[in-house]
């Protein structure tokens, strides 16, 4: 059995995750976080918040997830946020055919394709449907867009969509966001929630999913000024494999600290140096084994349309002995100014999708002015007056010398006006300026946190021995654990069972995560903690009501060594260790 089927298996009967609405048959894409999981996700969702949120005094939001249709206009995701898919003539299987294409050729990143470069290498390669070997050679590739489409109201209503990507409630919101952040670049905004794509083919338990989480932060800075902060980063270590080695036939890994890639260009973005880093110590913390992690920089044809650069966090999901298998964790994209501009273009508003940078020291430019007498342009020109009054102050603005010498010529619905230059004076003035508008741009780290849960998971998963018994372990961090202390009583009677319970419910109050266990025998117990991966299991034996104080065994997970503790020292002993 593969890593990735332990895995799932080990979730479902530990109640990690599984497939959604299994009695109703399922519907491919969608799983549900049992008990441990939501609570495994939900810990990894606030160690995020602490270190990108909080830790870097950012702030979070919560938008909704369905928005209008002219936010993904705007965004570009209504007409460039496809994926290829190809339908099989025989039995309708639709496939994601760059994903054909990759799995069954020895081509990487097919994703950059155009469909008719898919088309070649299908049937240059004699491709066939996975589902019933059909062949399809000579059957159309085409573009299928992402988003969920619904409709917001009764009646025909209001086009709508799931967000595919919960920052577009960032942009959108901008021109609040830049008033609590009091006009003063750079600001970070963070939000945590779902995201919606329609997959074409949605890949085992949470690696390619339908719905699911996304933690995501935009910072939004001035270009010219802003520089990140390297003082606590710029010594930690990325394994960085960038374009030109992955280009190049024995390309390697460079190792180079946060500074290192910045000052030899390995990185050409320095705060997405920055976040690698911040983000490298984080993975660290909530257990992702860095043997098997890499950042990686996308090649130009996986770029999404807004990203001018971006580098991945991977992880290589693939057990001992089997092919690596290397999984986006989460990216980080340069989005410039793109979202911003498009934003405020199609919602009429550009002005408030910009910021006033305020000078350092005021300035005095030489402005020309450009007066027109509408007294001798209307009776000329009738309605058409204003509109051509406007293209002749844009004209003289950009060459003063166009009303110099004989008429302004006008170009206005396929008609030339020559307009008289005794209708135009021409000046030019001193104008102090404190300041200009300038678009922010964006650095964007984005985490897929049900990949990250995925993940935690299969680097956590180990097979060892234990008293000649063979045990299936989850090594977690403390950071994440889903249950942080166990506690049974050797049996529940004879006051065992109440005295575990009492000690169960302190703990509780004292903030601990903590799971009361008295059923099988106690190797059962610890096999099932151990398949949870909580650091801790405390018992309640006979000697507990004996020992004068009174005293408990404590037992690690991942060494099995068991200390005999005293009860009124407790969760001080546990909160130290967790
Ligand atoms: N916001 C980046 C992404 O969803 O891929």
């Amino acid at each position: 059995m593969n890593l990735d089927n332990k895995v799932s298996q080990l979730a479902k009967r530990r109640g990690f995750y599984f497939q959604s609405a299994e009695a109703y048959g399922g519907v491919a894409g969608f799983q549900t976080f049992g008990p441990q999981g939501a609570e495994l996700k939900r810990n990894i969702e606030e160690s995020w918040r602490d270190t990108f949120s909080r830790g870097l005094g950012h702030k979070e939001i919560e938008g909704p997830t369905v928005m209008p249709e002219p936010v993904f206009q705007a965004s570009g995701h209504l007409d460039g946020f496809d994926d290829m898919i190809i339908e099989c003539p025989e039995c309708g299987t639709n496939t994601r055919a760059d994903h054909l294409v990759e799995d069954n050729t020895g081509v990487e990143e097919a994703e950059g394709f155009s469909t008719e470069q898919i088309e070649g290498l299908i049937k240059e390669h004699g491709l066939v449907c996975p589902e019933c070997n059909e062949h399809l050679a000579g059957v159309e590739v085409n573009d299928f867009n992402l988003m969920f489409k619904t409709s917001i109201g009764p009646g025909d209503g209001t086009n709508g969509y799931l967000r595919p990507e919960t920052v577009q409630g960032i942009f959108t919101e901008f021109p609040r966001l830049k008033q609590y952040a009091r006009n003063q670049l750079p600001f970070g905004v963070t939000q945590i929630g779902k995201a919606y794509r329609n997959e074409i083919s949605p890949r085992k338990g949470l690696v390619r999913t339908r719905e699911f989480t996304q933690a995501e932060l935009d910072l939004f800075i001035d270009p010219e000024e802003d520089r990140p902060d390297l003082t606590d980063v710029k010594d930690i270590e990325l394994k960085l494999y960038s374009v030109e080695e992955q280009k190049s036939d024995e390309g390697e890994y460079i190792v180079a600290t946060v500074e290192e890639a910045i000052e030899e260009e390995i990185i050409g973005v320095n705060w997405i140096a920055y976040y690698l880093g911040i983000a490298k110590e984080w993975y660290k913390e909530i257990g992702i084994d860095m043997d098997r992690f890499r950042f990686r920089q996308h090649q130009k044809g996986e770029r999404a349309h807004y990203a001018s650069d971006c580098w991945d966090a991977e992880a290589d999901i693939s057990g001992e002995d089997e092919e690596e298998e290397w999984l986006e964790i989460a990216g980080f994209s340069y989005r410039g100014c793109y979202d911003l501009k498009k934003h405020g273009q199609h919602s009429g508003n550009e002005r408030e999708f910009k910021i006033f940078k305020e000078y350092d020291e005021p300035v005095v430019q030489e402005e020309t002015k450009v007066d027109i007498d509408m007294g001798i342009l209307g009776p000329e020109y009738g309605d058409e007056a204003g509109e051509i009054a406007e293209i002749i102050e844009r004209e003289v603005r950009q060459a003063p010398s166009v009303a110099e010498d004989g008429p302004i010529f006008v170009h206005l619905d396929g008609e030339e006006h020559a307009v008289d230059n005794s209708a135009v004076e021409v000046s030019v003035e001193e104008v102090k300026k404190t300041g200009e508008e300038i678009t922010p741009e964006v650095v964007e780290p984005s985490f897929g946190v049900d990949r990250t849960v995925y993940t935690v998971l299969v680097h956590g998963y180990n097979e060892d021995v234990v008293d000649n018994e063979k045990r299936t372990v989850l090594h977690l961090s403390n950071e994440v654990a889903p249950v942080e202390v166990a506690v049974f009583p050797l049996m529940d009677k004879e006051g065992l069972g109440d005295r575990a319970r009492e000690i169960a419910s302190e703990l509780r109050d004292s903030g601990l995560n903590v799971e009361y266990d008295d059923s099988g025998n106690i190797g059962k117990r610890y096999r099932r903690q151990d398949e949870v991966g909580t650091p801790y299991c405390v018992t309640v034996d006979y000697e507990t009501l004996e020992d004068e104080p009174e005293t408990v065994t404590v037992r690690e997970r991942d060494s099995t060594e068991q200390e005999r503790v005293k009860i009124n020292e407790l969760e001080e002993y546990l909160s130290s260790k967790l």
